[in-house]
């Protein structure tokens, strides 16, 4: 299940994780794109009791924060990227627990709204993700999750992901799922999907020098597609789903 390389590789990448992900002029504009989306998003939560999973260095939680949360409990697998998110964070409505999607550290029926970004893709077990969110979220709580999906306009990017089992230049488990993998393991977990949001991204092969202009302004011209048309096309999608 990959979960001791994710927690190995990401402990040690903790360190420099925002340092080297969103400093090119296209992972900056990526950052405050996403960002800006799910803080759009984050309106149709409750965000009295929210659980985060895969945290990294809080770059979410805080959104999440600064759109009202009351209490986001953080959960990630590696203690590395939790110090970061807490030393970065410093919000006492934000608790830290080291733990796994795949076994929550958080009783049944125990939060209003669940929410985990650029996860899935290091997860094989979509059922197991989609279970747990399911049993944590209280009656009617939503999820919000994103997943690259290689069925996509990228899926050049995703095939060889998905047949390296790795991230372009990094030593971690990487996988672009299908959207009906998704959609079947969400519909199986009993959660009701309420939407898919499609968002471009330049993705890090090709974010560098002018290759990575050319993309960067091609990938922002695409994440202004009509919403329908975007969520079909686009890498990434971000799906609200009711539990
Ligand atoms: C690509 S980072 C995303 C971080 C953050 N959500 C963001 O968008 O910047 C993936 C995060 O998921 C965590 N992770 C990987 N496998 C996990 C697992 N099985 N359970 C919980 N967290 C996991 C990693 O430690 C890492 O912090």
């Amino acid at each position: 299940m990959h979960e001791s390389s994710n927690r190995d590789f990401y402990s040690k990448d903790s360190v420099t994780y925002e340092a080297t992900r969103f400093t090119t002029a296209a992972g900056q504009d990526d950052h405050n794109r996403l960002m800006s989306c799910l803080a759009t998003l984050s309106d149709s939560l409750d965000l009295t009791d929210v659980v985060e999973v895969g945290v990294g260095t809080g770059r979410v939680t805080r959104v999440l924060l600064a759109q009202g949360a009351k209490a986001v409990r953080c959960v990630d697998i590696a203690p590395g990227m939790l110090k970061v998110a807490e030393e970065t964070t410093a919000d006492p409505r934000a608790r830290y627990i080291e733990g796994s999607a795949y076994d929550l550290p958080i009783g049944d029926d125990d939060c209003s709204s669940f929410v985990s970004v650029n996860l899935l893709t290091h997860l094989d077990d979509l059922d197991q993700f989609w279970r747990e969110a399911s049993r944590v979220l209280r009656p009617g709580g939503m999820a919000l999750v994103t997943s690259t999906k290689v069925d996509s306009l990228y899926f050049p990017f995703g095939v060889i992901a998905n047949r390296r089992g790795l991230a372009y230049g990094q030593n971690v488990y990487t996988v672009w799922h299908r959207r009906n993998a998704q959609l079947g393991a969400i519909a199986r977990a009993g959660g009701k999907l309420e939407s898919i949001t499609g968002h471009f991204y330049t993705p890090r092969a090709v974010d560098k020098g002018p290759v990575g202009r050319v993309f960067h302004v091609i990938t922002r011209l695409l994440d202004r597609l009509p919403s329908r048309l975007r969520a079909r096309l686009a890498p990434m999608d971000i799906y609200l789903v009711r539990f």
